[in-house]
């Protein structure tokens, strides 16, 4: 096998939030990759530095950050020109579900429009080598109990924030066919691991469970997620931006599919050995009212990215999930600071409003 394409300046957008800052920790330390990152991220709630404390002095000259929006052009051409950036792998986004179900409209700003401004200011580059758009399985809706989603499973989001995503992921796909620009697309099923914001089901299951809160599942908890160790994630967006074929999506999935209650239960068995608490975790499970379109199942076929470039994930649910209860357990001055919002203190600080 070839080491692929080579890049000099890899901009990685939303890399302060929870998939970008593994990618980046994984790019500098453990991928080989010799070039320059640009981490550009808006710092929303969802960003946070502290994901990536130290990289600066620990890289120097290799890992940069830069604040601004990827809805704004000027910036963003600023930005490629002083950096000379000759590849993109975009991951910044609106990515919680349930907000967007309260709010839609910032999903449409930076999910679409967002994405929008990058290829444009891509599409004017030279040289420019690769657009990686990071994408999700929730674009092509819910299963039920039988089937995969395929590359070729027709598109049908279902809430604003998948149908956002899938918007974005046409705009990209165009991008290609009209304009010749090199773009890759992934579509991943959801991921858990380090430093993911405890608004997503596996890490407020864990702090809740940790401080003895209840544990909010909804429905029946019988919706089935197919559950992928970011890490592998991370892996796999690095394969594909490599050996990937241009203009060409992949699935990436974890072969883990797992019901919700299932893994509140396995989040509280590992705690329950961790901590020994008075009583069972299990006790605090809450069922509470079900979420409007929730999709029922998701599960991936990430064959076509096994069989051509020989992508499969490293972590089983089990050894994953174990690993992230423990990280979450150690890092809690993470935690503290997340939960307290003192982060965002950090943040105004550091940086300004
Ligand atoms: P996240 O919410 O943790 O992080 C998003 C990041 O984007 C944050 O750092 C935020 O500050 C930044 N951001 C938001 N709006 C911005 C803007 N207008 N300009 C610049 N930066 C902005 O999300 P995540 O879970 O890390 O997901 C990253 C990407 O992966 C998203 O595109 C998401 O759709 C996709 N994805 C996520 C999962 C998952 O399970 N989390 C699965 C498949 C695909
Ligand atoms: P989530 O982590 O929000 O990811 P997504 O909606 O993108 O799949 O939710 C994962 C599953 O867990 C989903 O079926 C909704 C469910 N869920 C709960 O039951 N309780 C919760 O508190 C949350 C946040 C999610």
């Amino acid at each position: 096998m070839t080491s692929g394409r080579q890049f000099d300046n890899l901009l990685v957008t939303g890399g302060c939030g929870f998939i970008g800052s593994n990618l980046i920790h994984y790019l500098l330390k453990k991928s080989g990759f010799q070039g320059k990152i640009i981490n550009l991220d808006k710092l929303t709630y969802a960003g946070n530095p502290l994901n990536l404390k130290g990289l600066e002095k620990e890289f120097p000259g290799r890992y940069f950050f830069v604040r601004a929006d990827i809805c704004d052009l000027e910036a963003l051409d600023k930005i490629f020109t002083q950096y000379e950036v000759d590849a993109v792998c975009h991951l910044a986004a609106e990515s919680h579900v349930d907000r967007s179900i309260k709010k839609p409209a910032e999903f449409i700003f930076t999910n679409i429009v967002g994405t929008f401004s990058l290829l444009e200011i891509s599409r004017s580059r030279s040289p420019f080598s690769l657009f990686h758009h990071v994408s999700t399985d929730e674009v092509y809706g819910s299963l039920g109990p039988e089937g995969l989603f395929r590359e070729t499973t027709p598109y049908h989001p279902n809430s604003p924030y998948s149908a956002s995503k899938a918007s974005s992921d046409h705009l990209v796909r165009a991008y290609h066919e009209t304009y010749g620009l090199p773009v890759t697309v992934s579509n991943c099923s959801n991921n858990y691991g380090p430093y993911q914001f405890p608004e997503k089901l596996i890490p407020l299951m864990i702090l809740n469970g940790a401080e003895g809160k209840p544990l909010p599942v909804y429905g029946d908890g019988k919706n089935v997620r197919d559950w992928l160790y970011v890490e592998d994630h991370c892996n796999a967006i690095w394969t594909i931006m490599r050996k990937g074929r241009t203009g060409e999506t992949y699935n990436i999935g974890g072969n883990s599919e797992v019901e919700n209650l299932a893994v509140v239960n396995a989040i509280c068995s590992i705690l329950d050995q961790a901590i020994t608490p008075s009583r069972s975790c299990r006790e605090l499970i809450t069922f509470v009212k079900d979420r409007p379109g929730h999709d029922w199942r998701y599960a991936i076929d990430f064959s076509k990215l096994n069989k051509e470039l020989g992508w499969s994930p490293a972590e089983s649910f089990t050894t994953g999930l174990e690993k992230t209860v423990k990280w979450y357990l150690a890092n809690s001055e993470w935690t503290k600071s997340v939960k307290s919002g003192e982060y965002l203190k950090w943040i105004e600080e550091h940086y300004g409003k």
